[in-house]
This record gives structure tokens, C-alpha cells and sequence, in this order.
């Protein structure tokens, strides 16, 4: 099984990740394979001043030998430079500590539902943990993930739809999103993660606006994934569904408050005739299907075409022009406390977004494939493939003697 864990305050000295569960062999460099993906969630237009001043980079301290895994747990740091600022406010040791409390929570992050739940009167002790800092931890064990993917043909990318109210139309035809019609580079280079350059332009003008007005922005993030083999995951109990686990893994990042699986909210609108995608039979590839409008998933299987998801971001919780809240210690009304804050985070979001997607997927093909080793996993991949593309049938023969069909149920 393929797990991780996170660990350590957005102020402490260090994020700490342990992915368990790969297989010995696969070729994992640190600045090549996860500092890039590192960089690529600081990025992004409308990131505030912490960003300045972290260097993102994972330092691989276990699982790892002349720069292959070993099938031990991979362990990765990932340093806060920030913490020479908070040595005291976050210091270990009981003695000389002197924290300075903060007890005005602020509307919409988990700072009043943590301390209840805890029985916290500084709310520090909360917002460490529930920070957004935390998903460069997750960025770390994405990356971890994507290069096992690599290795098996399946790739993970992100592009952002929208930005408070500017939208870019979905990228494909016929309500389904198509990755080979995205000019990934333009991705890449825009400073919003928007392919569309008149789109972009408008999205960081609408960035600046909300700036100017102390306000913040929220957006839609696409996540797809390219090449995955039909047959990962399983319809047989709810929490193997891999539909439902994409979907967990999504809204577990900070902000998210929904997700999309394929076309699905403008499906629940349309007559099923518009909605549902047509198998056919395509020589040398399979059975595939004529739309991709169910993001690749069925019955929470993948169904052979691209996996993709729109994962919906709320704005920013923290404003410059502060909410109105409540002291948790006076209970008297007041203005949020303000912590350094970013204004938009959709770009960063997409980034965390591929991570959520790559763990997830990889975690189902090590489920379906398994091995111990980097070279059995790919051969299970192979001849998996090999076997989709010759129809699916896992070994009887056509035309062997078989039950008389049946009417199939709904
Ligand atoms: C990459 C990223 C960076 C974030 N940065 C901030 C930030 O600077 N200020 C802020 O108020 N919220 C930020 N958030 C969102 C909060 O962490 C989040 O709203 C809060 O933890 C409450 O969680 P919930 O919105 O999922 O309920 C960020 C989210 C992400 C994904």
C-alpha cells in the first residue's frame, strides 16, 4: 500500500514527508524530480510576501541510495527559512517560552472550529497546522508520486480556468476537456497557470483590482491525466471507488470547496443523451470512447481515456481589509487578526491539485500492479496495456463455451 505523512508547523523549522510503500529502483533526484514542482507552488500572480522569503527544496533523507529508491520508506525535509523569524513564538522547550497569544480568530480559516475542538486559547496553535503551508509537503510526495507515473507512461497537469469572475473556455469539444488541444508551455509561462495569453492578461488585472480593494479571489483549476490504462480502481466496495477518492483527496486541500469529476455539474442539467460517452472499438488501442464528458472514470473505474477533475478554489480567507470576528478569549466583536496573506492561490492550487491527482493514481496502479521492484511494475503495466489493447479479455479464449447471456440489469 502507498501512503504518506506530513508533519511540521508552517512556522517550525521544517515540513517533514515519509511516503511508504514504493518500490525499490525508481531514479528519484531531488532538484530534478521534486524542487521544480516546489517552485512551481510558490509561483503564481497574486502570492503574497512569504513567498519571498522561502526557497522551497526537498532534502531526501531516506529511501534513497546512489539515487535510486531502496523500497524503505523516502523521506523528504523541506526547510522553513521563516523560522529564524519565529524561533521564539514556536520554540520546543517550555522554558522562556513566551508566545505571543493570538485570540482573534479569522473567518473562514480553521481557527475558531480548532480551537473549540481543542480547547485551545491561542489560536497559534491552530493555524500553524491547518496552514496552506503544509501543501509543500504535499507538492514533495506529488512529486515522489508523478516520477513513479513517469515510469509507467502517466502524466499529471494543471491548467487554471478561472479567477474570480474571469473564466477561459473549457479546453476540447463537446463538453470534454482534451490535454493534446492545451498549449502546455503557455501554461507554464503565464503568470496565472492560463494558456489563453487575452485570458491571463485579464485575470492578473483582476488580481491587481482585488488588491487594491484589500479583497481576495478564488478560481477553477482543470487537473488531467494523460495515458492512464482502463481498469484502476473498483466499483466493488465505496472506498475503493476511485471517483470518490479523487474527489477526497481534492477537497482535503485548503480552500477547496468543491470538485468537479469530468463535465459534472454542467451534466447534472443536460438530458442523458448529451451526457453520456459512446465506447467504440479503435484498432491497435482498444475500446475507447467517442466523448470524454465522464473524466475518464466509470463506476469508479478508469475507462481508458484521460482522468480530469475541476477542482474549485473559495478566495483567499484572510483580506487585507480585515472581516469582522470575535476575540475567543473576550468574545467581543472585533476585525480579524491579519497574518501575512496571499491575495490569489488558484495558480499555486493547481500545482497542489496535480500533486493530489498524481498520489492518488499512483497509489490505484501500485494497488492493481503491486511489485516490489520498479522492473516488475512495469512489466505488470505492460502487459496490462497490451491486454487492453487486445480487447481486455483476461484469458478465455473467443468463442470458448460460455453461459448464455443474460438481459443485463441496470
Ligand atoms: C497554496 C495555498 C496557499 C494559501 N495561502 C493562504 C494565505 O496566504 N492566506 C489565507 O488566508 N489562506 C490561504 N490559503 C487557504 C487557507 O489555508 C484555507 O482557506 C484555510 O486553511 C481553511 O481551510 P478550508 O478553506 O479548506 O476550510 C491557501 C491555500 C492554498 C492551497
Amino acid at each position: 500500500m502507498l501512503r504518506f505523512l506530513t508533519a511540521g508547523e508552517s512556522h517550525g523549522p521544517q515540513l517533514t514527508v515519509i511516503v511508504d510503500g514504493l518500490v525499490a529502483g525508481l531514479p528519484l533526484d531531488g532538484p530534478r524530480d521534486i524542487d521544480r514542482d516546489l517552485r512551481r507552488r510558490q509561483g503564481g500572480y497574486g502570492r503574497g510576501g512569504r513567498q519571498k522569503i522561502e526557497r522551497d527544496t526537498a532534502e531526501i533523507v531516506g529511501g534513497v541510495r546512489g539515487g535510486r529508491t531502496l523500497g524503505s520508506p523516502v523521506t523528504l525535509v523541506v526547510r522553513n527559512r521563516d523560522w529564524e523569524n519565529w524561533r521564539r513564538p514556536m520554540q520546543v522547550e517550555a522554558a522562556g517560552f513566551t508566545p505571543k497569544r493570538v485570540t482573534r480568530v479569522r473567518p473562514g480559516h480553521a481557527d475558531l472550529a480548532g480551537a473549540l475542538k481543542y480547547g485551545f486559547d491561542d489560536v497559534r496553535n491552530v493555524l500553524e497546522r491547518a496552514s496552506a503551508r503544509e501543501t509543500a509537503a504535499r507538492v514533495a510526495a506529488g512529486a515522489v508520486a508523478k516520477a513513479l507515473l513517469a515510469r509507467v507512461g502517466i502524466e499529471v497537469r494543471s491548467l487554471v480556468r478561472r479567477i474570480g469572475p474571469v473564466e477561459m473556455p473549457p479546453p476540447g469539444a463537446d463538453g470534454a476537456f482534451d490535454a493534446a488541444s492545451v498549449d502546455w508551455a503557455a501554461v507554464e509561462e503565464s503568470p496565472v497557470r492560463c494558456p489563453d495569453p487575452g485570458t491571463s492578461a485579464e485575470m492578473v488585472a483582476a488580481i491587481d483590482a482585488a488588491r487594491a480593494e484589500g479583497d481576495t479571489l478564488g478560481g477553477v483549476v482543470a487537473v488531467v491525466a494523460s495515458n492512464v490504462p482502463a481498469g484502476l480502481g473498483s466499483y466493488s466496495q465505496w472506498d475503493r471507488r476511485l471517483d470518490g477518492l479523487i474527489a477526497q483527496a481534492m477537497c482535503s486541500i485548503q480552500s477547496v470547496k468543491a470538485v468537479e469529476l469530468g463535465a459534472g455539474f454542467a451534466g447534472a442539467g443536460l438530458p442523458g443523451s448529451a451526457v453520456h460517452d459512446a465506447p467504440r472499438w479503435v484498432e491497435g488501442e482498444g475500446f475507447r470512447h467517442r466523448t470524454n464528458r465522464q473524466g475518464g472514470l466509470t463506476g469508479g473505474v478508469t475507462d481508458g481515456e484521460e482522468v480530469w477533475a475541476q477542482v474549485y478554489f473559495k478566495p483567499i480567507s484572510t483580506l487585507l481589509k480585515p472581516l469582522r470576528s470575535v476575540d475567543l478569549v473576550s468574545r467581543q466583536e472585533i476585525n480579524a487578526h491579519y497574518e501575512r496573506s496571499d491575495i490569489c492561490v488558484v495558480p499555486a492550487g493547481g500545482v497542489v491539485a496535480e500533486a493530489m491527482m498524481a498520489w492518488v493514481l499512483a497509489a490505484a496502479v501500485m494497488d492493481k500492479f503491486g511489485g516490489d521492484s520498479l522492473a516488475e511494475l512495469r512489466r505488470a503495466v505492460a502487459a496490462h496495456r497490451r491486454r487492453m489493447r487486445a480487447g481486455g479479455s483476461a484469458g478465455t479464449p473467443r468463442g470458448a463455451a460460455a453461459p448464455a447471456p443474460a438481459a443485463a440489469e441496470a
